[in-house]
């Protein structure tokens, strides 16, 4: 783990609140491993790294001051990577996500070939090489066609991913990115710990993927 710079190369506008923030760095991370970013609070705030096209990229939802701060910035200052590499199981996979996520998309849809589809509530602002699908109803109705995979990823806000793991854990299955709110990133805190089939883990250490029915009944 090392503390660095990321300088902003770009930053795309997804939607009206979801922005791609691509780095002239390059750094080396697994697959769903993440970044903790200084804010001006005390606390850093973690963020999936990613790619987009051939640069490192972060994804990010604007929902408070931290994130506010981060997609004004010119330069970050970072610690990371942080948290296990998520492999996934062989054989065909789907990653279903939100616009904020397009960056870890990008990510696992070249480093695995999965197929990955994107649930928006809002107009996408730009043109993305996934499919993706407009408000509840047609997001539903997404999860329900989704046959023939080997393995689901799913990442995005705690309601969307039960939605998620209950359509789609009779199927194959279901990984998910748990999204405590942490503190330190690096196991010290406690602050990221959850209740587990195999007792307890942490988030940061241990995570932040997870297989569905090890956390969830
Ligand atoms: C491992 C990990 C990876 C993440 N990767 C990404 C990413 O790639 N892109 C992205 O946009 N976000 C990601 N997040 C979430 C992101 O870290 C938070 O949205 C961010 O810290 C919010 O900071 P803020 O200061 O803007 O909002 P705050 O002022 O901290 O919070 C604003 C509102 O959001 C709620 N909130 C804040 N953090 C969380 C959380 N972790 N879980 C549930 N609710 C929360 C608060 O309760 C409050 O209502 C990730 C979180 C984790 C744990
Ligand atoms: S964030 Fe501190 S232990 Fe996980």
């Amino acid at each position: 783990m090392e503390n660095f710079s990321l300088t902003v190369k770009k930053t795309f506008e997804v939607t009206r609140d979801s922005f791609i923030i691509t780095f002239n760095e390059k750094i080396d991370f697994a697959p769903t491993q993440f970044i903790m970013i200084e804010t001006p609070s005390v606390v850093r705030k973690p963020f999936a790294l990613g790619k987009w096209f051939d640069d490192l990229a972060i994804g990010i939802q604007v929902i408070g001051k931290g994130t506010q701060y981060i997609v004004k910035q010119d330069v970050l200052l970072a610690h990371g990577p942080l948290g296990r590499g998520f492999v996934p199981p062989s054989g065909k996979g789907a990653m279903i996500t939100t616009p904020a996520c397009l960056a870890m998309a990008f990510d696992l849809h070249q480093r695995y070939s999965c197929d990955v589809f994107i649930g928006s509530l809002e107009r996408l602002q730009m043109e993305i090489p996934f499919k993706t699908v407009f408000g509840n109803e047609k997001f539903v109705n997404l999860l329900k066609s989704l046959n023939g995979y080997d393995w689901f990823y799913v990442v995005g806000s705690d309601q969307m991913e039960k939605v998620a793991f209950n359509l789609l854990r009779e199927k194959a299955p279901v990984y998910l990115s748990f999204n405590e709110y942490m503190a330190c990133g690096i196991g010290a805190c406690r602050g990221c710990a959850i209740q587990t089939k195999e007792g307890i883990k942490h988030v940061c250490i241990d995570g932040p993927v997870f297989r569905g029915d090890l956390v969830w009944n």
